[in-house]
């Protein structure tokens, strides 16, 4: 019986060191001083202990239970300790852990605020597949096989007679095609160019078509749209100005430019767009009748509109995705 108080104290305290929290400790009270715990069990074998050996094993198993108990309330008293501790040291004036939010790139916020003032204006939007044919992205615009205004466009071609637009104007041969006037759309999307990159051009960019085609449309009215287009997006005090210009699928032809003032810089025209009055050879080559309908056209670069609203002036940023510049916006 001795033997056995003393392994239970043993036992007791190798468990002792294994505890780390209230949990655990709680385990322990269970294990060794609850009602059916070991050393309440010693004390029930007490009475089949022989009469003379009893007073030694009760004072034995009295020293356990006191051992045992103490041992007990000092390590509870102990961990209750740390805990109040880690709560002191909660401190609830912190601030928040932040998540951070993507936000809409500087070219889609652009491309979207063109769009919502051309809607605005009347037209819808359309959009047409970037790999195209020879025939809608030159032939049907106007440009014939060995027509030199090709050179001014570098092409990727894909196949002889496949390439990446080099323009949005093919989505207007196909829109022409597909539906009859009265058409009133914008066509925005990707177009690539076989170019050197640097700070004024990429392999590739955005632009945004408009076509309009109905009777006794007027170069009037493609002024007086892209003046309104102007002055909502630049601001009521643009300057702007049109200059005559070529396009193998326009007749007559011109540019708009803005003028661009950097502050404490002189100021210069920049060209933001081109436009026209569709070429009656264009209306014929998609079975519309140029004696009944006109109609003009537009184009204008998104990187370049998004540079000169906002001072950016380098057009590879807009691609490289570096955090620091896209937060800005
Ligand atoms: N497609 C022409 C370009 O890429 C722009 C343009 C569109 C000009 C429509 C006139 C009419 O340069």
């Amino acid at each position: 019986m001795i033997n056995k108080i003393d392994e239970t104290r043993k036992n007791f305290d190798d468990d002792l060191l294994k505890i780390n929290n209230l949990s655990s400790l709680e385990d322990l009270r269970i294990k060794y001083l609850s009602r059916k715990g070991t050393v309440s069990q010693l004390f029930e074998s007490l009475k089949d202990v022989p009469k003379e050996e009893k007073p030694k094993v009760g004072q034995a198993l009295n020293k356990l239970k006191i051992h045992t108990q103490s041992k007990f309330d000092e390590m509870q008293e102990k961990l209750k300790e740390n805990n109040s501790a880690s709560e002191k040291f909660l401190d609830l004036s912190l601030p928040g852990r932040l998540h951070t939010i993507g936000s809409k790139h500087i070219l889609t916020q652009t491309l979207d605020e063109i769009k919502n003032i051309f809607r605005g204006l009347g037209f819808s939007v359309h959009e047409g597949p970037e790999l195209e044919s020879d025939y809608n992205n030159f032939e049907a615009l106007n440009f014939a096989p060995d027509h030199p205004a090709r050179d001014m466009q570098d092409t990727f071609f894909v196949t002889e007679k496949f390439l990446l637009r080099t323009h949005t104007s093919p989505v207007q041969v196909r829109l022409m095609t597909e539906k009859k006037p009265p058409l009133r759309a914008i066509m925005p999307g990707k177009v690539f160019r076989n170019e050197a990159i640097s700070a004024k051009s990429y392999c590739l960019f955005h632009q945004v078509e408009g076509l309009y085609v109905d009777t006794d449309v007027t170069f009037a009215e493609l002024k007086g749209t892209l003046v309104a287009f102007a002055k909502q997006f630049y601001g009521q005090d643009v300057k702007y100005r049109f200059r005559a210009s070529f396009f193998p699928f326009t007749e007559p032809s011109a540019e708009m430019d803005v003028w661009w003032q950097p502050k404490g810089k002189s100021g210069r025209w920049l060209e933001v767009l081109g436009c026209g009055m569709v070429d009656p050879n264009v209306l014929r080559n998609v079975g519309i009748d140029p004696e009944k309908y006109t109609g003009y056209a537009f184009g204008m670069g998104v990187e370049r509109t998004a540079m000169l609203k906002y001072g950016i002036g380098d057009i590879r940023i807009l691609f490289d995705n570096d955090k620091r510049f896209l937060t800005q916006f």
